[in-house]
């Protein structure tokens, strides 16, 4: 799989940042599926957290819930050690907190450049500077190491291709917090090197990221710590350069905890 470039940055100080997002005790229930029971999790500035957790283990649930998309039964989510409560998406994005999944769902009707610019469109007087918007987005796709092109319409995008726009949709509202469920998932390996590469300059840019991932070779080539779920819950929470494979393996499959939280 992929080896991202080693990690650049020492983390000196970066314990000495408060969250820049909790939760505490946060529950969601479909039905009678306890998706998540009581979870705890903090994310730090200038870090890249990895969540990771068989099928069904809730990362989802609380990224969905984290970044205003559903809201929680119960539990209370900080921004910055306030508490918040995003009632949607869009609140969330005012806080700086923007997730990758919501932004995937384009309007396939429309290219690329106007939808990564939907909302925030570029004026000259009182037209949109459609040239500029191309360009641009141009200029952000190459820099993912994609090829395609500003004017392509979404609606034949193949899915890998999708999850680029998605992840460049992200970038380009410029969060604080980004949360991934499963950004690379349908990537080609170059552009997942590229995709990773980004999370980490995003990481060393004093940005804090979240992201789900099924790819223990990807998480440990670029998370700073390593949330392991299990049936709901926050099962460990791991220094990455202190853990090995087997442990996450083991924690996943349900191993008694060595560490506390
Ligand atoms: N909308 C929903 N309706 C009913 N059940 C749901 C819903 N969303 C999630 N669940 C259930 O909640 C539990 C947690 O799901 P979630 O999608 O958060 O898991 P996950 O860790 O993301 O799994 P995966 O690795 O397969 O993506 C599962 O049992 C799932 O079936
Ligand atoms: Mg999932």
């Amino acid at each position: 799989m992929i080896a991202a470039k080693p990690l650049t940055v020492p983390h000196e100080g970066r314990q000495d940042f408060p969250a820049v997002l909790s939760a505490v005790a946060l529950r969601k229930t479909y039905g009678s599926v306890v998706a998540l029971d009581e979870a705890n999790i903090d994310i730090r500035r200038r870090e890249i957290l990895a969540i990771v957790g068989d099928n069904g283990a809730g990362k989802s649930t609380l990224i969905r819930l984290l970044s205003g998309l559903e809201q929680p039964d119960s539990g209370v989510i900080y921004r910055n050690g306030s508490r918040v409560e995003f009632s949607g998406v869009s609140e969330a994005n005012d806080a700086g907190v923007v997730s990758m999944f919501q932004n995937a769902e384009a309007c396939s009707q429309m290219d690329i450049a106007d939808n990564i610019y939907m909302g925030h469109e570029l004026m000259r007087g009182p037209f949109v500077d459609k040239k500029k918007m191309l360009r641009e987005t141009e200029t952000l796709l190459n820099h993912l190491g994609s090829k395609l092109t500003a004017n392509r319409l979404v609606r034949g995008l193949s899915e890998g291709e999708r999850q680029t726009l998605g992840f460049a949709r992200a970038l380009f509202l410029d969060p604080e917090v980004l949360l991934l469920d499963e950004p690379t998932s349908s990537l080609s390996v170059i552009q997942t090197s590229e995709v990773l590469n980004q999370l980490l300059s995003l990481r060393d840019s004093g940005k804090s990221v979240i992201m789900v991932s099924h790819s223990l070779p990807d998480v440990f080539a670029v998370s700073d710590r390593i949330c392991v779920m299990r049936h709901g819950r926050v099962r460990a929470m791991l220094e990455t350069r202190e853990t090995t494979y087997e442990r996450v393996i083991g924690y996943m499959a349900g191993a008694p905890l060595e560490m506390g939280l």
